[in-house]
């Protein structure tokens, strides 16, 4: 399936120059004293270009519309979200890249923050003009299956008057949010459990890659399945 469990370090390039190393050391302060991180063209420029490219060249039979749920309780609502989606596994080439980015940034938080992060599932997400994500949490306390959100936007030249913002909520009791425009290498981290959010309609096609990083919750020896 789409859970991706991270390869040994060994096996993944690092990155030379040490520039994921200042980011992640930024996201995980950020979580340990805000539960959240906002970071403007932070993913690296060659990586998000390879994802804009690879999802214009995905045709719309690669997209199916999205679901609320996991597993067989998966339920289509054009009430909660209109968006399209489409599972990113190692096929491709920006994927691969995409996969070792996001394992890079789980090994960093787990030795960090002791964050016990086990694998990661993503897609991207095409927002077409009028759609919508309304104010959802992207995992429910007890369940202990995702734990932490990731999110990077593929918009070059997105301007403020575009729309189609993710509003991040601080607390269930917040109805200001903070405002994040989708625009072209922001990432955004958030504590699943913790922070509603919701993706507020565009007047152009919105694009985004949604992550979640999960814990191991299997028994008895049997993997956790994903979704
Ligand atoms: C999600 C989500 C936010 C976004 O897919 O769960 O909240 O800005 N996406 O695309
Ligand atoms: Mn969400």
């Amino acid at each position: 399936m789409n859970t991706t469990p991270l390869a040994p370090a060994a096996l993944r390039p690092s990155d030379s120059d040490g520039t994921d190393e200042t980011l992640f050391a930024g996201i995980a302060s950020d979580l340990r004293e805000q539960g959240y991180s906002i970071r403007p063209a932070a993913l690296p420029a060659d990586l998000a270009e390879a994802l804009y490219t690879h999802q214009l060249s995905l045709s719309g039979e690669d997209f199916s519309a999205a679901g609320i749920g996991r597993g067989n309780d998966l339920m289509q609502n054009n009430f909660v979200r209109t968006d399209e989606i489409c599972w990113i596994s190692g096929e491709s080439d920006a994927g691969r890249r995409w996969l070792n980015w996001s394992g890079g940034l789980q090994q960093y938080l787990n030795r960090r923050l002791f964050l016990g992060l086990f694998s990661f599932e993503s897609h991207f997400a095409h927002y077409a003009p009028g759609d919508f994500y309304r104010r959802h949490l992207d995992a429910f306390k007890g369940q202990q299956n995702r734990v932490l959100s990731l999110v990077v936007y593929l918009n070059p030249g997105w301007q403020a008057d575009d729309g189609g913002e993710l509003v991040l909520y601080r607390d269930s009791t917040d109805q200001e949010g903070i405002r994040v425009t989708p625009l072209m290498g922001t990432v955004v981290v958030f504590l699943s459990e913790e922070f509603p959010h919701e993706v507020l309609p565009a007047q152009r096609d919105r694009y985004s890659i949604a992550g979640w990083f999960r814990v191991n919750t299997s028994l008895g020896g049997a993997i956790d399945p994903p979704r």
